[in-house]
């Protein structure tokens, strides 16, 4: 009964021009080690949640090169999207999907875009995470130990002693049901707060990041969806003898267009009272900006992050990732990103990247 669900939907524009709209970062070997971010993301998976058990949420402009990254998925597993509407209605027609094929599934939801160093604690993590979500009413998502106050990331806020079992509301027939003590109860969710909080939350020792993986029961977050996005619920709930037949795809052209853009961390986890966090250290890192591939990638002695066949000068603290047919010169450079893909060039300071959402935009609007 174990479902792995892939966000793969996200066009990446804080990489660009590395994330393109017709090539986004999880079709990318951003690591260098000649598997895509989807392909790793998947092959993570191997030996929890077999093949015929993988879906893919993206957009229907992708929904190709995901069959081409991963063949061995059953190509009624690869859920397209007419427009991107961020991760709430994506994990609804996910779960709504999978629970009308499997009403007992169990569900994990990862992002496509992550760096995971040891790969067996994470899968012992994962494994901790669906005992749990098994047998009872949770939404569990695992937790990373903060190291800076990254304003682009959830802070979950947790009470640090084991939970009662009499606490934890058991999933119809599943009374006997044990839950791990591992897990903790969470007492708040602060999806991206602004600098100040972020540095507070730090600073206290209290807080965890969300990782944004997330382990529940089908029913469970259909469930929430009901109590916390009563409208989304309701276009799927409209759509439910459809998912899985030929119209199905017509249907969800109708239901996205009456979705809101919302995440399922404002939209739910902020919100919600039966959250847990498993505390879990895999050598994660979330590889959405220029700023985390310089954080992760093999420094030189200057600590540049060099991908390309590139001559550096009095250069450092660079994140210099180029075509391997250019060559590139560099002289006199601190702290800089130097980034081409296909005909377009950034050279931007590490220290403005937030800047580049709106460089892309300007871009868009030139056209
Ligand atoms: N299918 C689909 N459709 N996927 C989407 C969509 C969509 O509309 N929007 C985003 N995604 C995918 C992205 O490709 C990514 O894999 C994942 O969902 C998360 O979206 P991001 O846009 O990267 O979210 P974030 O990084 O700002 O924040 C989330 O992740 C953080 C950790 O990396 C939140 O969950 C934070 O709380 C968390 O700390
Ligand atoms: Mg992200």
């Amino acid at each position: 009964h174990t479902y792995l669900v892939v966000m793969a939907g996200g066009i990446g524009s804080r990489f660009w021009p590395f994330s393109r709209t017709h090539h986004p970062k999880q079709f990318h070997d951003v690591l260098g080690l000649g598997r895509s971010m989807l392909q790793l993301t998947v092959d993570r998976f191997r030996g929890i949640c077999p093949p015929s058990n993988v879906f893919v949420v993206t957009n229907r402009d992708y929904t190709e090169l995901v069959q081409q990254h991963l063949p061995e998925l059953p190509a009624d597993q690869i859920l397209g999207e007419p427009i991107g509407r961020n991760t709430a209605p994506c994990i609804a027609y996910a779960s709504y999907r999978i629970a009308q094929r499997d009403p007992e599934a169990i569900i994990v939801v990862t992002p496509a875009d992550h760096a995971v160093m040891h790969e067996e604690n994470f899968r012992a993590a994962i494994r901790t995470a669906l005992d749990g979500a098994r047998t009872h009413n949770v939404l569990i998502t695992l937790g990373i130990q903060p190291s800076r106050p990254d304003t682009g990331y959830g802070y979950i806020q947790f009470i640090d002693e084991p939970v009662q079992p009499q606490h934890v509301q058991t999933a119809p027939g599943h009374e006997d049901g044990v839950f791990p003590q591992e897990l903790r109860k969470v007492k708040t969710f602060t999806e991206k707060p602004n600098l100040e909080l972020a540095k507070m939350f730090v600073a206290s020792g209290d807080f965890l990041w969300n990782s944004g993986l997330f382990v529940w029961r089908a029913d469970a977050i259909i469930q929430a969806f009901h109590q916390y996005l009563s409208d989304i619920a309701e276009v799927f709930d409209e759509g439910w003898n459809e998912l899985g037949t030929p119209e199905e795809e017509n249907f969800i052209s109708r239901a996205y267009t009456r979705c809101r853009n919302i995440s399922i961390d404002y939209g739910v986890m902020e919100k919600a009272d039966n959250v847990y966090v498993l505390p879990a250290d895999f050598g994660w890192s979330d590889l959405g900006t220029w700023d985390s591939l310089h954080r992760m990638g093999h420094h030189d002695a200057d600590e540049n992050v060099v991908d390309g066949n590139a001559l550096l000068y009095d250069t450092s603290e660079c994140v210099i990732k180029t075509p391997p047919e250019r060559l590139v010169v560099v002289q006199g450079l601190e702290g800089y990103i130097v980034a081409e893909y296909d005909n377009v060039l950034l050279i931007c300071k590490r220290t403005e990247e937030q800047r580049v959402k709106e460089f892309v935009a300007d871009v868009k609007s030139k056209k």
